[in-house]
């Protein structure tokens, strides 16, 4: 047994008031019970509604290390289950994504499975006969997961049977999730645009921790979006304002900007920045968009939606959302040292398509694999992980704006360079990573 493992005081010490332990970010067992812990007590996003709209559509993905598929059942509900089949242990499904018709059926065999994850038939069945097959493991048919919530189109599920409920885990951050629906005229998202992916060599809590950070902006990206501002800067006078610099313009805002955006926490270590305002509230208005929204919600209500401009939105513990521009991140972890990045774009379904023109630019210019912003911070995480395992020093520093009376668990607003959602996230990954751990005696 390692350091670790059965050792809930030993986790919990990893994580003091406002200094982390780097194992949290370089150990391997740590990232084991991550994957076993973490990733199973907490609800996790797994798809979107909109990727499987018709019976036997299906999406194969993970939640945390476990291959998983999400798919729409004969009775139009959706199922996610364990991607494993019960014979000899196959990846079933194994495309990305498709349409399974009635029935899954797997590569090796041929044993079929109903969309619940039923077992259908088994060619050559008669060779079970009288063997107790009926009282076996295998005679279920692919294990479903038992916790799923659909809110608003969005799938979460809950890899343990038991825990905390989807609405006392999410509680009132839900509203970001709300107010990107709502920017749809119709009140609906639509995955669009395809999926940017890449790797970054780092521990995926290096990505979340960066939602939040927003005294590196102008320091981190000064190489990018500051040279972006100072070509427009020469540009002759009168040139129209292209799409590009309005996106990565705020990037060199001052630090007084991002202090006055303010931060909100929410219990379980989800929050979000920009609460007053955000490097998104000041692009060009479009509209024929406001007349959409006018039309669907009315003047007052409009106003109120679209006036709602949060930055980045830490869905703890690894999803993140820019609603007003309806994009949304996810860090897949593979390793200590190994995480997926996927950038998630959406379409506000009776909006005009500039809007997700305006998405697919900004994940093209801050998101992608050839993004020019995205490798400023990639090559902060990499040095990082690299230098953590130094033996110089042995803590990380979230005391930023630290208050040992600050609130814990519970939702605050406050200045926006404050490192208190560092330090809540960390305080509910101690908790979560030792969810049912007995205590030593
Ligand atoms: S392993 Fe799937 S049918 Fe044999
Ligand atoms: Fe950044």
């Amino acid at each position: 047994m390692g350091k670790y493992r059965g050792n809930p005081q030993a986790i919990r010490a990893l994580v003091r008031e406002a200094e982390v332990h780097k194992d949290t970010y370089i150990d391997q067992e740590l990232f084991e019970l991550e994957m076993e812990q973490l990733f199973a007590n907490a609800w996790i996003y797994v798809g979107h509604a909109s990727q499987v709209p018709n019976k036997g559509d299906f999406y194969t993905t993970t939640v945390g290390s476990e291959p998983v598929v999400m798919v729409r059942h004969s009775d139009d509900t959706i199922r996610v289950l364990y991607n494993r089949c019960p014979h000899k242990g196959v990846k079933v499904a194994g495309e990305t994504c498709g349409n399974t018709g009635k029935f899954f059926r797997c590569p090796y065999h041929a044993w079929t499975f109903k969309t619940d994850g039923s077992l259908l038939a088994i060619p050559l069945k008669k060779g079970y006969e009288n063997t107790g097959f009926d009282g076996c493991e295998a005679s279920h048919g692919m294990a479903a997961v038992g916790n799923v919530k659909v809110y608003r189109d969005f799938v979460f599920c809950r890899l343990n049977p038991s825990g905390i409920s989807f609405e006392e885990y999410f509680g009132e951050s839900l509203s970001t999730i709300d107010n990107m629906v709502d920017r749809s005229p119709a009140g609906k998202l639509e995955i669009a645009g395809g999926v940017l992916r890449y790797i970054n060599h780092c521990n995926w809590k290096m990505l979340v921790d960066n939602q939040t950070d927003t005294c590196h902006p102008m320091v981190a990206h000064e190489s990018s979006a500051g040279t972006a501002v100072a070509v427009w800067n020469e540009a002759p006078e009168g040139t129209p304002k292209p799409m590009a610099v309005e996106l990565f313009a705020p990037f060199t805002s001052p630090y007084e900007f991002f202090e006055g955006m303010g931060i909100r926490v929410w219990p379980n270590g989800h929050g979000h920045t920009g609460v007053s305002n955000s490097i998104h509230a000041s692009y060009s208005a479009v509209p024929e968009y406001w007349d959409a929204m006018v039309a669907a919600y009315g003047e007052a209500r409009a106003k109120e939606i679209l006036g709602e401009c949060r930055h980045n939105t830490v869905y703890f513990p690894n999803m993140t959302m820019k609603g007003p521009i309806q994009a949304m991140r996810l860090f897949k972890p593979l390793g200590p040292d190994k995480t997926l990045v996927e950038s998630w774009t959406f379409r506000l379904v009776g909006a005009p398509d500039v809007l997700l023109e305006r998405t697919l630019m900004y994940s093209r210019l801050i998101n992608a694999p050839t993004s020019v912003v995205a490798h400023d911070d990639t090559e902060m995480y990499e040095r990082a992980q690299e230098a953590l395992t130094s033996r110089g020093r042995d803590w990380i520093n979230i005391q930023r704006l630290y208050d040992p009376d600050e609130p814990r668990n519970a939702t605050a607003v406050t200045n926006g360079t404050n490192e208190l959602q560092m330090r809540n996230q960390m305080r509910a990954w101690a908790e979560f990573m030792t969810i049912g751990m007995a205590d030593e005696k």
